[in-house]
């Protein structure tokens, strides 16, 4: 299995989750810091304060990244290193961390895919109403074109937001995110912002490379799961349609095409109305990007469920019930299903075939252990493999995929998860940031040194 020359092998990471020296340098507060030092957000209380002080460690990580012959590296600017309060003149000493990364990148010879926005929102802005204030979208565009001014010498490859429907609907939905708020109208009207911020910032990110990063999964009934060829009835099939227009049409049919499915649009009927949806937004949103970026770690079940309310993460889900695949499970609980990724990358290229795709992440935690200075992640190994098999196969059958991005370099914060559960490739040891080559990291070598399996 050759992928297509050009291909682009890398791995990713997000600011919050690695960076560390969240007070360095004149960085404001984010939400994540404001929801990790709040108690019972995150499992074991734990916070982004040190991570795996990448700030610091930057040039040992990226000697690493280039060791491992990766040829792309895909992270995240925090916007409160940039703008301390969310808007205003650029924090000089902020930027430069960045900078100085991007140096560092490429003489390394790794070409650098910046992401403006990996949930890191800066806490005044929450302040002000976070995403469920429409000024938010404009400040996020002021951001964006001031990160391009200082970055696009040498920075071609952008993706505005990291996946809105995460940052919508679990940070103002079921508050599992920060910054924690529980309520459907905000939720719906945040993801409507996001996509605003994207649109208005799409265009000023040139030249460039633009891309919207999605959260996206095929949406199967539990006999799908194992069986493509199984056929669903009608109940459960309009429950498949509803999820799947709520998860992933709802960003990129905006994105692509300037318009909501009709289910986003009943959702938002049910909970507050449509009023934050003004004239022309559509057309702003729908401003030209070059790739979509596929995040893929496991399939969205779900099957008729007569008379439920909505998830509180799902709003416009009534009368679906989520289920659970027959399939093994990662350490997050996540069923691994390695052909939903091969599934849904050509559902992509079918229904945004004017789009590129690149998947700028796909991984899976598992409870690795460091045995004389070892980490025998077979499992790892197992799901990477699995996987990229069925990126192949993508490919093979037509899906313009450009390049696929591990998730992740380097053990790190997972959210509301904390430290426990590890996705790098590169273990971490928290109390001294030894950093330990997982055999899943020499395995991935080894792929992009053959450019296929
Ligand atoms: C994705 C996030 C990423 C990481 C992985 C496991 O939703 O984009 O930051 O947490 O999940």
């Amino acid at each position: 299995m050759i992928f297509p020359e050009n291909f682009v092998w890398g791995a990713a990471t997000a600011s919050y989750q690695i960076e560390g020296a969240v007070k360095e340098d004149g960085r404001g507060q984010s939400i994540w810091d404001t929801f990790s030092h709040t108690p019972g957000n995150v499992a074991g209380d734990d916070t982004g304060d040190v991570a795996c002080d990448h700030y610091h460690r930057y040039r040992d990580d990226v000697a690493l990244m280039r060791e491992l012959r990766l040829a792309a590296y895909r992270f995240s600017i925090a916007w409160p290193r940039v703008q301390p309060d969310g808007s205003g003149p650029v924090n000089p000493r902020g930027i430069a961390f960045y900078d100085r990364l991007v140096d560092e990148l490429l003489a390394a010879g790794i070409t650098p895919y910046v992401t403006l926005y990996h949930w890191d929102l800066p806490q005044a802005l929450e302040e002000r109403g976070g995403w469920a204030d429409r000024d938010t979208a404009h400040r996020f565009a002021d951001y964006a074109e001031a990160v391009h001014a200082r970055l696009a010498d040498r920075v071609t490859n952008w993706a505005t937001l990291n996946e809105p429907w995460v940052a919508a609907y679990l940070g103002y939905g079921n508050g599992v995110h920060a910054p924690g708020r529980r309520d459907a109208a905000s939720a719906l009207r945040s993801a409507h912002h996001l996509l605003l911020g994207h649109g208005l910032a799409a265009r000023r990110l040139r030249p460039g490379s633009v891309m919207l990063v999605v959260n996206s999964s095929p949406v199967l009934t539990p006999a799908q799961v194992n069986d493509p060829a199984a056929v669903p009835g009608e109940a459960d099939a309009a429950a498949v349609d509803r999820i799947h227009a709520l998860l992933t049409r709802q960003f990129l049919d905006p994105a692509v095409y300037g318009t909501y499915p009709e289910e986003v649009l009943a959702a938002a009927e049910r909970n507050g109305g449509t009023g934050h949806i003004c004239d022309g937004d559509l057309d702003t949103i729908k401003a030209p990007i070059d790739l979509i970026g596929v995040n893929y770690y496991n399939p969205c079940v779900v099957e008729a469920g007569p008379g439920l309310p909505a998830d509180a993460a799902w709003p416009g889900s009534e009368d679906v019930r989520f289920a659970t695949a027959d399939a093994p499970t990662t350490a997050m609980g996540w069923p691994i299903v390695p052909d939903g990724l091969s599934r849904l990358l050509v559902r992509l290229s079918q229904d945004y075939p004017q789009v590129g795709l690149m998947v700028t992440e796909n991984g899976a935690a598992f409870d690795d252990v460091v045995e004389n200075g070892r980490v025998h992640d077979a499992d790892r190994v197992a799901y990477l493999d699995g996987h990229l098999r069925e990126v192949w196969r993508a490919v093979e059958a037509g899906a313009d995929l450009r390049g696929y991005l591990v998730w992740s370099l380097l053990d790190n914060f997972e959210w509301a998860e904390g430290y426990r559960r590890r996705f790098g490739i590169v273990h971490v040891d928290y109390a001294t940031q030894n950093r330990t080559l997982k055999d899943s990291a020499l395995w991935y070598s080894d792929v992009i040194a053959r450019n296929g399996l």
